[in-house]
């Protein structure tokens, strides 16, 4: 029979693209999602992809009570907790907000997850724990920097609640993926990322202006100590990061994991902000109005990841280079031009 996994936020951005590869995969999928930060339709992308529209839930996971009743009607095998809110600055103005909604929804799936004996999570983390750190690349035993913003913080302390529920049941067993960039979309240009409002990410932002909504993007910051004055990320397709999430589901389910394991999810290389926009104009033809301006508060100057945990132990490897990325996430929002 078929195992049956609830992905938690699963119309989102990344949520959405998991469905797909775990549907393709074999998995029957339950969806939560309050729509907060996603569409519903980003359901019929899925259904056009995969053939199959996976059974969906409108529920506020602060809710316990409501979200009971996924776990009462379905026989959950695994959990992908993605359902959180990720604006830095909004993080920033409302910390509360952040903890009660990143925080009380983990809290309450890992209460019913106990409840309902499912013993497999998979936990949505973000390299922002890491901070700036001293020695680039990042390996999982970088040291934990202190949080910079609210919505780090929630990333940090979800992970330690995590360990102190393993460290206190037999049952449980856990993986966290601390994510670098996740740019691009689905080779169809049929599901994407969808930002309510002006985007505060490079990517979603940078879109917007070669669609014309916006006039000009701002290149934060020309005076880093980087090869070109610009940050560096590790921007990592978000395909390959879904595949992560089904060969995380799998490694739990066949209790190949440890009880609790951390992977960096990148790609291990580091572009800077002007790679991207080079490339993106070279896999594109379009041309970006673009303007370097000062630093953004906050920014780390580099970060990239060391992969070789990935690889070797989750047995993954990100195989999409950054012109891909780029290609597809402008066959997406030329998918959103048409439409609207
Ligand atoms: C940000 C968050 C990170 C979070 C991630 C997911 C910060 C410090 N970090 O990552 O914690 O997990 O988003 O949402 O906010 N840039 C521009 N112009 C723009 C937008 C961005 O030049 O209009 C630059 C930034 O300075 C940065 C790079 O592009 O160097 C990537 O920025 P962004 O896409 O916002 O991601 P991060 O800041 O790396």
């Amino acid at each position: 029979m078929k195992k049956t996994v609830l992905v938690t936020g699963g119309t989102g951005y990344i949520g959405s693209h998991t469905v797909v590869e775990l549907q393709a995969a074999g998995y029957e999928v339950v969806v939560v999602d309050d729509l907060s930060n996603s569409k519903e339709n980003s359901l019929a992308g899925i259904q056009e992809i995969t053939s199959t529209k996976p059974r969906f839930y409108k529920i506020d996971l602060k809710n316990k009570e409501l979200s009971s009743e996924i776990f009462s009607t379905h026989k959950i095998d695994a959990v992908i907790h993605f359902a959180a809110f990720k604006a830095v600055g909004e993080s920033v103005a409302n910390p509360l907000h952040y903890y009660q909604n990143n925080l009380g929804t983990l809290l309450n799936i890992l209460e019913l997850m106990k409840q309902y004996d499912c013993e497999n999570l998979v936990f949505s983390s973000s390299c922002t724990v890491y901070g700036q750190p001293e020695k680039l690349p990042v390996t999982e035993d970088t040291p934990i920097q202190p949080a910079a913003s609210p919505y780090g913080n929630t990333k940090q302390i979800g992970e330690e609640i995590i360990r102190d529920t393993i460290n206190s049941s037999d049952k449980l067993s856990s993986i966290s993926l601390r994510y670098f960039n996740p740019i691009g979309a689905h080779d169809s240009g049929l599901i994407g990322e969808l930002p309510q409002g002006v985007p505060n990410n490079l990517v979603p932002y940078l879109l917007k202006v070669v669609g014309g909504e916006l006039e000009q993007l701002s290149v934060f910051g020309g005076d880093y100590n980087t090869k070109d004055g610009t940050c560096v990320r590790d921007y990592i397709h978000v395909v390959d990061l879904a595949k992560a999430h089904v060969i995380a589901v799998d490694k739990l389910l066949d209790k190949k994991s440890k009880r609790y394991e951390v992977f960096n999810l990148g790609t291990g290389e580091g572009y800077s902000v002007l790679d991207l926009i080079k490339t993106f104009q070279e896999a594109t033809g379009e041309t970006i109005n673009y303007k370097i301006v000062d630093r953004r508060p906050g920014d780390v100057e580099q970060i990239f990841a060391d992969t070789r945990n990935a690889n070797d132990n989750l047995g993954w490897k990100a195989e999409r280079d950054l012109k891909n990325m780029l290609s597809t996430a402008w066959k997406w929002q030329q998918h959103l031009m048409r439409k609207s």
